[in-house]
């Protein structure tokens, strides 16, 4: 236990600095005093794997609606100065934070588009992109900042790439994904200026997606844009609205949490020399080292559940009405689940970690997070053979996605 753990598990306690550096302890000593926490403000925060995994599994969990928003929605706003916003002034809502049957109508429409054929056909371009910004960092002698020059770019190359995004924009796109993802967290404890930035910032992405829209609709290609505009089921389209949603989503979700994974994921191999040894010695060891990095320290720790019907989780009564914040990363250590949770081990058997999450709303990139988690981080570590830390990494602010701000590292 470390002078940092806070005996019961609260939000605030999520966003001590200390906590952020490494929540583990915390979450250990959480999961032995109070696995579920006593309600605050109708909260319940959960940290064992089998009752995240329930609640992730139970349709009487989904997301508020209308008027139960309670604290952790968006307040609404003034619908005049936006324009992606329901009648309600309440920003429109991707499939992510939408339940059954809205949900499923959107997620099998926009899974006809994004496909995992269409993911797989990108093995060469990721390829290609990885050996490029490898190349470029290897060719400097001195530190570089892994993140800046490789684990932020290759994402945002590989969504930009999917949805055919005129090469000069992507600057602004990176921009809008920052602003996007803080906004992530929960919305009563981020400043004002971070929530009405982010929405800025869904403006300026819809109005520029309206018109690359209207291009394609006249123009199609064979991109993942072209293919969502094009979708239809049974007579049923993605609406303009539903379609800027969908893309909003797919922009955070492609690019902010795959920089995590190859940030997070290299850190923890910097810290276990042993393992970054067996992964370069025993190649074929990626799928399982991969999947080890997304449980040892996952890109997202935490997601919320609005509990739709009275439940019980865990012996604990969850009434109608209340929040469950579902501490993925505190999940992924659990000793129930995981032999030797706090063990980093590239080889291990594969585990049923919640790093994708569960259920209904189960990852739909993880196919492509995978993908590019393999090349980039397989590429890493054959590529450079002097792969050490060269200074202090940093870590963001955000509490939802866990992930580093930068990541000085010497390659040769
Ligand atoms: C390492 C990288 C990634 C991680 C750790 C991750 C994690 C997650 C998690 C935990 C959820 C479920 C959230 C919840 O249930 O509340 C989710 C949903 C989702 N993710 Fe990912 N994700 C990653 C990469 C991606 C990529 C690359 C894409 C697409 C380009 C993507 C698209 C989505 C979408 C569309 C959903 C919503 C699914 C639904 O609501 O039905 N993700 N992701």
């Amino acid at each position: 236990m470390t002078e940092t753990m806070a005996s019961a598990p609260t939000l605030q306690a999520l966003f001590d600095p200390k906590h952020r550096a490494d929540p583990y302890p915390d979450y250990r000593g959480w999961q032995l005093t109070a696995p579920i926490s006593e309600p605050v403000d109708r909260l319940f925060v959960l940290t064992k794997h089998k009752d995240c995994t329930a609640v992730l599994r139970d349709l009487r969990f989904g997301h508020a609606e209308g008027d139960e928003a309670g604290p952790l929605r968006a307040k609404p706003v003034d619908a005049k100065e936006y324009t992606l916003v329901d009648e309600n002034g309440n920003p429109v809502r991707s499939f992510l934070g939408l339940n059954p049957p809205d949900h499923s109508r959107l997620r099998k429409l926009v899974s006809k588009a994004f496909t995992p054929r269409m993911i797989t056909q990108l093995t060469p371009r990721i390829e290609q992109i990885t050996a490029e910004l490898l190349d470029a960092a290897l060719a400097v002698a001195g530190p570089v900042d892994l993140i800046r020059d490789f684990a932020s770019p290759l994402p945002v190359v590989v969504i930009s790439e999917l949805l055919d995004v005129p090469l000069a924009d992507r600057e602004r796109f990176e921009g809008w994904s920052h602003q996007l993802a803080r906004a992530l967290d929960p919305d009563f404890l981020l400043p004002a200026e971070v929530r009405e930035s982010a929405m800025r910032a869904r403006e300026e992405f819809a109005d520029y997606f309206r018109e690359l829209v209207a291009l394609r609709r006249a123009n199609p290609g064979d991109d993942l844009l072209s293919a969502l505009v094009a979708v239809h089921d049974q007579g049923d389209v993605l609406t303009e609205n539903e379609l800027l949603a969908t893309l909003i989503l797919l922009l955070i979700a492609g690019h902010e949490t795959t920089v995590n994974l190859i940030g997070n994921g290299t850190l923890a191999l910097l810290h276990h020399p042993d393992q970054l040894a067996r992964l370069r010695d025993e190649p074929e060891l990626i799928d399982r080292a991969v999947e080890e990095l997304l449980r040892y320290d996952s890109p997202v720790q935490l997601t919320f559940r609005y509990a739709l019907e009275d439940a019980e989780v865990g012996g604990q009564a969850i009434p109608r009405g209340s929040f469950a914040l579902l501490l993925i990363g505190a999940a992924n250590r659990d000793a129930e689940e995981h032999t030797d949770p706090d063990a980093l081990d590239v080889g291990r058997e594969p585990s049923r970690h919640l790093a994708f999450g569960q259920g209904v709303h189960f990852c739909l990139g993880a196919p492509l997070a995978r993908l590019e988690g393999r090349i980039a981080l397989g590429a890493l570590t054959q590529r450079a053979p002097g792969l050490r830390l060269s200074g202090e990494p940093t870590w963001k602010d955000n509490v939802v996605l866990r992930g580093l701000a930068t990541l000085p590292v010497t390659l040769r």
